[in-house]
């Protein structure tokens, strides 16, 4: 099989997603009915993490382990890679040891350089730049409320972080509008806008919120950026989900939020717990899409 890594949204084509998006389903309701599906029996995943987390690790450590497989935990602190082994040489041990490696880093360049230096496929679980396992659970998420996503219109509201230059990709790849609302000094960076066809930009978080089919948004100051968390707070304070801005969206619009959320900040306990959010399916939906992806990167389309 070709080597394939999973490092941006826009390292699959359109029909690898809507495979991915079909298998997640079965692969769920596999899970949900007590179904073993040990497709990767003997198999060894290393995820890598230099930044915290819940979902990520959790959903790749027992995702891999109902897959068959074992996962191995390694982190900055206690491995190498906090002292200095370069990333190369690093990739070109662990994928000598392992059959496919999950990475969450600082820097987009540090998984592109460890995907080029690894005999096994790379699976980028959050950098600066991007966070393209997300978006996969949130758009299986978006399908599985609303269908195709197609044609529809998604709004992003707050920080052009990660999460918004996946979903900025994935609208080009899959086709559907982006509208985003950012503070001044936080909109998209000219790389990540760069020819995009698909996203339109809007001074007031309401109005790009009217209409919307899924309104969706983030933490204001995301990991590796915490010196700025004053200035954020005081430049954040009007972009926040609230039910005025629910109200404004499609009447069957639906919210979702990566987690972990700052009620209050980014988005009001109403809207969090109220009934259009779909986020802790979202949340459970990063176990059912990864285990798609990882056996899609090892095995193929089944
Ligand atoms: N959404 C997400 O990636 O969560 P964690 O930081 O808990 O992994
Ligand atoms: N944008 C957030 C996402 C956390 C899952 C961060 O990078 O911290």
């Amino acid at each position: 099989m070709t080597l394939r890594h999973y490092l941006q949204f826009k390292d699959f084509v359109r029909d690898d997603f809507d495979y991915l998006f079909e298998r997640a389903r079965v692969i769920k309701e596999k899970f949900k009915r007590y179904e073993p599906h040990h497709v990767l029996f003997d198999r060894t995943l290393v995820m890598i993490f230099e930044k915290a987390s819940t979902r990520t690790r959790l959903s790749f450590e027992a995702g891999f382990k109902q897959l068959g497989g074992s996962p191995i935990y390694l982190n900055t602190q206690d491995s190498q890679l906090g002292r200095g082994e370069p990333i190369e040489d690093s990739a070109e041990v662990i994928s000598r040891m392992s059959d496919i490696v999950m990475i969450r880093t600082f820097g987009q360049e540090i998984v592109d350089r460890f995907a080029a230096h690894s005999r096994v496929p790379v699976i980028n679980g959050l950098t600066n730049e991007y966070h393209p396992c997300q978006v996969l659970a949130d758009i299986f998420t978006f399908i599985e409320h609303k269908g195709s996503i197609q044609g529809k219109t998604v709004t992003w509201v707050g920080d052009a972080n990660n999460m918004c230059n996946t979903w900025l990709q994935a609208s080009e790849i899959l086709d559907f509008q982006v509208r985003v609302s950012s503070p001044e000094g936080y909109g998209i960076k000219p790389e990540f806008m760069a020819g995009n066809t698909r996203v339109s930009l809007f001074a007031d978080p309401m109005e790009a919120a009217r209409g919307a089919h899924l309104v969706t948004t983030d933490v204001w100051t995301s990991m590796g950026f915490e010196e700025e968390n004053a200035a954020r707070m005081k430049a954040f304070a009007d972009w926040r989900v609230d039910d005025e801005m629910m109200a404004i969206a499609d009447k069957d619009a639906i919210f979702m939020h990566c987690l972990p959320a700052h009620r209050g900040e980014e988005v009001t306990s109403s809207v969090l717990d109220g009934p259009q959010s779909v986020a802790w399916e979202e949340a459970e939906n990063r176990l059912h899409a990864q285990k798609a992806l990882m056996e899609f990167l090892l095995l193929g389309r089944q």
